[in-house]
Parts: C-alpha cells; sequence; structure tokens
C-alpha cells in the first residue's frame, strides 16, 4: 500500500506531468477535489475505484479529518491509492496534512507536483510574475486565511513586488483595503478568472477599484507594476486575434 498525491495542474488537463500520468495508470483508486480537471481522470484504468471528495452544489461537504480517514481506510486495502488534487498539492491543498495523517498510520506515499494555478494561469496567459527592472519578488498568499485562528499570520504588509492572492474573491473588498495601507490605490491588478480552462477570463483595474469588478471563481488576484508589461503583452495578442 502506498498512497501517492499529485497535483492534476491548474485546470487544463494537458498541464499534468507525465510522472502523474504514469502513476494514473496504476490507479487502484483515485480520490479527487473539485478543482481536479476530471478528464485527467481518463488516464486511469478502466476498473479503476473513483472517490469524489470535493463540494458540490447542494451536497455535504466532506471536512479534512473525513477525508484523511477516507485515504487511510483506501490505503489499507489497496495498493497503489491516487490523492488527486487541483494545481500543486502543497499550495494551499492540505497536502501536508495529509501526508501527516498517513505517517500516523504508518502508511508509505509519494508526492508528485503539479503546476500551482498561482504561477500557471498567470503564465498560461502570458503574464510575467516576475519581470528584469520591475518585479524581482512575488509573494502567494490566501485572501482566506482560517477564520478560527486566533494569532493570525496575514497581515498584508509584505514587500514583495507582485502579490499573488489565492481564495481571496470572497474577501476582496477587506483583503484590498488592507493591502491600501501599504500599497497606493493606483497600484495595477487584475483578477484571472478559471485560468487555463475554456472560459478562462482575466479582469483588469488598480488596488482601489478592482473590488467592485464582477467575479466569477476560481479566481487569483494578481497586484504589482507587471501588469503595466502584461498589458503590453495582451494587447498584442489580442490584435494578432482581432487580424
Ligand atoms: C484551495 S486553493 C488550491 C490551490 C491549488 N493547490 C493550486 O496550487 O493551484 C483554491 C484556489 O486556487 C485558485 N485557483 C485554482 N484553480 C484556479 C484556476 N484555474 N484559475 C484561477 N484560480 C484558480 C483560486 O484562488 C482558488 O480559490
Amino acid at each position: 500500500m502506498v498512497v501517492t498525491l499529485i497535483g492534476a495542474g491548474p485546470g487544463d488537463p494537458d498541464l499534468i506531468t507525465l510522472k502523474a500520468v504514469k502513476a494514473l495508470k496504476k490507479a487502484d483508486v483515485i480520490i479527487y477535489d473539485r478543482l481536479a480537471n476530471e478528464q485527467i481522470l481518463e488516464h486511469a484504468p478502466e476498473n479503476v475505484k473513483l472517490i469524489y471528495v470535493g463540494k458540490k452544489a447542494g451536497e455535504h461537504y466532506k471536512k479534512q479529518a473525513e477525508i484523511n480517514q477516507i485515504i487511510v481506510d483506501n490505503a489499507k486495502k489497496y495498493d497503489n491509492v491516487i490523492r488527486l488534487k487541483g494545481g500543486d498539492p502543497f499550495v494551499f491543498g492540505r497536502g501536508g496534512e495529509e501526508i501527516l495523517e498517513l505517517i500516523n498510520n504508518n502508511i508509505d506515499f509519494n508526492v508528485i507536483p503539479g503546476v500551482t494555478s498561482a504561477i500557471g494561469a498567470p503564465t498560461s496567459l502570458n503574464l510575467p510574475v516576475t519581470h528584469r527592472a520591475v518585479a524581482t519578488s512575488f509573494t502567494v498568499v490566501t485572501g482566506h486565511e482560517d477564520p478560527t485562528k486566533i494569532d493570525k499570520q496575514v497581515h498584508w504588509d509584505y514587500t514583495a513586488d507582485t502579490l499573488i492572492i489565492l481564495m481571496g474573491i470572497g474577501n476582496i473588498k477587506s483583503n484590498t483595503e488592507e493591502i491600501m495601507k501599504y500599497r497606493d490605490p493606483d497600484t495595477p491588478a487584475c483578477v484571472i478568472e478559471s485560468g487555463t480552462l475554456p472560459e478562462e477570463n482575466v479582469i483588469f483595474g488598480n488596488l482601489g477599484n478592482i473590488a467592485e469588478k464582477e467575479i466569477h471563481t476560481p479566481a487569483i488576484l494578481v497586484i504589482g507594476d507587471v501588469i503595466n508589461v502584461y498589458k503590453k503583452i495582451y494587447n498584442f495578442k489580442n490584435q494578432k486575434l482581432s487580424e
């Protein structure tokens, strides 16, 4: 028995690694999330057991403890258990918690990295998260810190040139208000909706007004001067498209 945590990538099913495809071909069971593209399941054998543990409208949302138990129970019964997660398993994916639970149960595991939406979504749109003379650093941060946490770790005073915020659309107004304590409201910002998927969309604005836009999830918020570089690239590509 071995559990392999696999990063499914940001959405486009072609953005999975070859190593992940090889592991999927040997799967007995696949336990998968909402943001893992279901087309990826086609790499698995026909008789694979599929267990969906994501959120669907009107259905009970499985708590992390329940998911951990499902992984452990299946690992005790099957040789090759795959835990398939959107993006990268260790970027806001609770992959570390699942591994610690496997260690508690003396179950072996492997981890196969995935293309995280934090970088994969901007890059696939041709948005460079670093750019010589414009941005030498980036920070990826949650926009939805666990509300039950007593000692908050997100203070929004990050000094990196580019800020990339995941899970931040629900709190976009309060988060951007906090960020404006440290950055100018005119700082360029954009939202990437459904990055790498057919319904992919980008919304431009600035720190002061991006919260007023109509935004559909999943989405990430990117803040920083790299967006001025991206606007040139975006205009070139759109001219090309309209030719
Ligand atoms: C629980 S986190 C998981 C992140 C994932 N492990 C990763 O590396 O991309 C979910 C958040 O990722 C972002 N996200 C995931 N897929 C996305 C996509 N295709 N386009 C835009 N944002 C995405 C959204 O901010 C969403 O709220």
